[in-house]
């Protein structure tokens, strides 16, 4: 099948189709029409840019899924300041009610989170989530076997001052590693992979579409540590050894929100050039 295709009734030659592609794919024929060489199709990344760019909806790709792509005018926008507030009321959620995320609301935030961006679109990142408060709550279960064992192991090490507290925790009943979340999302990528920021980029997607839907997140600092150092927490999550663990989040709806903002923070750190 040809890659790309050109609707030369709409197309205007402006070539702007070339002038997106990240990878120059696009010349043109002695009409000026566009069109990707046979030799250079292998090097398309499926950023869809040419086609999504086109002013006139002209280009077509042998991948594109026309039935999921809309024109941008179709969609509703939040204005500059409530898009800039949505950005920076995003804070961390350590309470969490005791509801479930339901199949719909998890398969609309991973919709936006398919969308963030990878490097060369190479779309490496591999989700591991917890569906069930039970499932979440093994997780905790193997957290707390690993730290009983760094605790025991070395009781001088930083970690073992975070296990004493955690197993105080659990004993009073608390969970304070996941924080009683009733879900967790975990990034992987390939071990060997040259971009493991991916992950975070799409952690950080991740608890911005929850905000956007009314689901609280909070980055699950410990879980990850755990997953990297426990084999038994890794065999249960299904993460291989030739798997990097970027990040986790911690899901689930808040029990509490903030009633004021923004969060106080240092004078951030540029230097202007
Ligand atoms: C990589 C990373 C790991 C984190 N790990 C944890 C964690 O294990 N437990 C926790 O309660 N918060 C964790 N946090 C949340 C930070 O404490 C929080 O982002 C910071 O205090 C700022 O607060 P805000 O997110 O509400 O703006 C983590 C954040 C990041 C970015």
């Amino acid at each position: 099948m040809v890659l790309f295709t050109v609707n030369e009734e709409k197309c205007v030659k402006c070539g702007l189709c070339a002038k997106v592609c990240p990878s120059w794919l696009i010349s043109f024929n002695e009409e000026g029409f566009p069109l990707v060489l046979s030799s250079k199709e292998s090097s398309c990344i499926e950023c869809g840019h040419c086609a999504l760019f086109c002013p006139v909806s002209a280009n077509s790709l042998s991948f594109l899924k026309e039935n999921e792509i809309c024109k941008k005018s179709e969609l509703p926008f939040p204005s500059e300041s409530e898009a800039i507030n949505f950005l920076k009321t995003r804070r961390s959620i350590r309470r969490f009610k005791n509801e479930v995320i339901s199949k719909e609301i998890f398969a609309q935030i991973f919709e936006t989170v398919n969308q963030a961006p990878t490097a060369s679109n190479k779309q490496a990142v591999r989700w591991i989530v917890s569906k069930e408060p039970l499932e979440t709550k093994k997780i905790v279960r193997l957290i707390l076997t690993w730290l009983s064992e760094v605790l025991a192991k070395d009781p001088q090490s930083p970690v073992a001052l975070l296990a004493t507290v955690m197993l105080e925790k659990d004993k009073e009943q608390e969970d304070g590693l996941l924080r009683g979340a009733p879900h967790v999302a975990i990034a992987v990528v390939p071990a060997n992979y040259k971009w493991p920021e991916d992950g975070a980029i799409a952690l950080t997607y991740l608890e911005l579409a929850a905000h956007a839907v009314g689901v609280g997140a909070c980055w699950g600092g410990f879980l990850t540590m755990a997953i990297r150092h426990s084999e038994e927490l890794r065999k249960y999550l299904g993460i291989n050894d030739d798997e990097h663990v970027c990040g986790a989040q911690m899901l689930g709806y808040p029990q509490f929100k903030p009633v004021r903002q923004f969060a106080p923070r240092r004078n951030i750190n540029i230097n202007w050039l």
